[in-house]
């Protein structure tokens, strides 16, 4: 057997993987134009509307709202859609925590419904256990940049009247059934820090084909202020939750590379999900063929059961990492964060508990991740990854 780069074997790579950002002419010449038209925020901005016209299309969208980032976007949709303190919103644990924490920012509270074992994506049978009279919206996540189950949901959220809100965070340019993400429920959501496949550092982004909802939202986002009114004008509650017309330039820019960028992806994850399918104790996700495009802002794969009561999901990654692979543990499922726990606690006055097995199960023993850019690399380095993956997996 080969021996391991970990027990001083040769790695099976030390090529480095593409470096992310990815940036050029394009949002150098974008930032300086903001730059000396003095024009940097406030009122009279160019940039910004212009990006959130293009970003709405691009999404099949009628309405986007940019916001500070993406976890404010989740706050303000929520608000926006009618979500109040002490009102419950289903999300799924299997997510950033910032899910969880832009609902519990005004005193919401998050109820987690488990995932899907063979997507990882919001589970909706568990969602309509977890309704009660409290439940005022869902959450649905759209993770790795892959749509979660938006028919389903859609049915449950009109038949029970609860707000669909889509955090997209991680799904920028994905589509279901041939449609863009983010406007297809009541509002959708999007993240720019810094990891994110189109990035300014940081920002976020609203969608709605809901005028009422958008216009809503963009009041909470501007001091309360509405879009005709005068300066001074403050009918609704809001903060200052705007970006700035540099954060909209580079993500102009970063919008002229993105549709190549995600083809790239898309090509490369399918390879790598062929070459990952050969490998014995190894699981890739199920692909909805609803999901027409993927964003892959994550690659997800799995240590099959059997493997994963026998090894350690960390000890696969130590090796993995050592042979040149950066794979990643990923979450710990929310509904085990005692942070989350205890603020819920404070919020109801009650010791929640959540029965969440799958996911707990992928956060503990199954769940590998690759990050985003290591999809824009070449054909052969998808080899080298599963060749990395083979070799570890035989070891154990
Ligand atoms: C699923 C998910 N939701 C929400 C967020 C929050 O976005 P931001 O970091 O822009 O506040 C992120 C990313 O950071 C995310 O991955």
């Amino acid at each position: 057997m080969e021996a391991l780069a970990i027990q001083g074997g040769t790695p099976v790579r030390t090529k480095p993987w593409p470096e992310w950002p990815i940036y050029g002419e394009e949002e150098e010449r974008l930032l300086l134009e903001v730059l000396r038209s003095g024009k940097w925020g406030g009122v009279g901005r160019i940039k910004l509307p212009e990006l959130e016209e293009k970003f709405a299309a691009f999404h099949d969208a009628k309405y986007a709202v940019a916001t500070v980032n993406g976890t404010i976007g989740i706050t303000v949709a929520l608000k926006a859609a009618g979500v109040k303190p002490g009102d419950e919103v289903i999300m799924p644990p299997y997510t950033f925590i910032a899910t969880a924490t832009s609902a519990l920012l005004f005193g919401a509270i998050p109820v987690f419904a488990d995932v899907e074992t063979d997507t990882l994506l919001l589970d909706p049978e568990k969602v309509t256990a977890a309704i009660t009279p409290k439940t005022k919206a869902i959450v649905t996540v759209h993770l790795a940049g892959a749509p979660s189950n938006m028919t389903r949901l859609k049915e449950l959220a009109d038949q029970h009247g609860l707000a669909l809100i889509e955090d997209a965070a991680q799904a920028v340019g994905a589509q279901w059934e041939g449609r863009g993400v983010g406007a297809l429920g009541d509002a959708g959501t999007f993240s720019f820090q810094s990891s994110k496949n189109i990035n300014a550092g940081e920002g976020g982004m609203i969608l709605s084909n809901n005028k009422e909802l958008a216009d809503m939202a963009w009041s909470i986002a501007n001091v309360g202020r509405v879009r005709d009114g005068a300066w001074y004008q403050h009918d609704h509650i809001g903060w200052n939750l705007r970006m700035t017309e540099f954060q909209a330039a580079v993500l102009l820019g970063q919008m002229m590379r993105l549709e190549e960028q995600m083809e790239k992806r898309e090509r490369n994850a399918r390879l790598l999900t062929e070459l990952l399918n050969e490998i014995d104790g190894i699981e890739t996700m199920r692909r909805d063929p609803r999901i027409t495009r993927h964003a892959y802002h994550l690659y997800m794969f799995k240590l099959a059961p059997d493997a994963a009561t026998k090894v350690d999901k960390n000890e696969v990654i130590r090796r993995l990492n050592a042979e040149g692979i950066p794979a990643l543990p990923g979450y710990v499922s929310l509904n085990r964060n005692a942070a989350v726990l205890r603020e819920v606690e404070q919020l109801t006055g009650e010791r929640r508990e959540y029965d969440c097995p799958v996911s707990e199960r992928a956060s503990e023993k199954e769940v590998l991740w690759l990050q985003q850019a290591m999809l824009l690399a070449e054909e052969e380095d998808m080899h080298d990854i599963a060749r990395a993956v083979a070799k570890v997996m035989k070891s154990l």
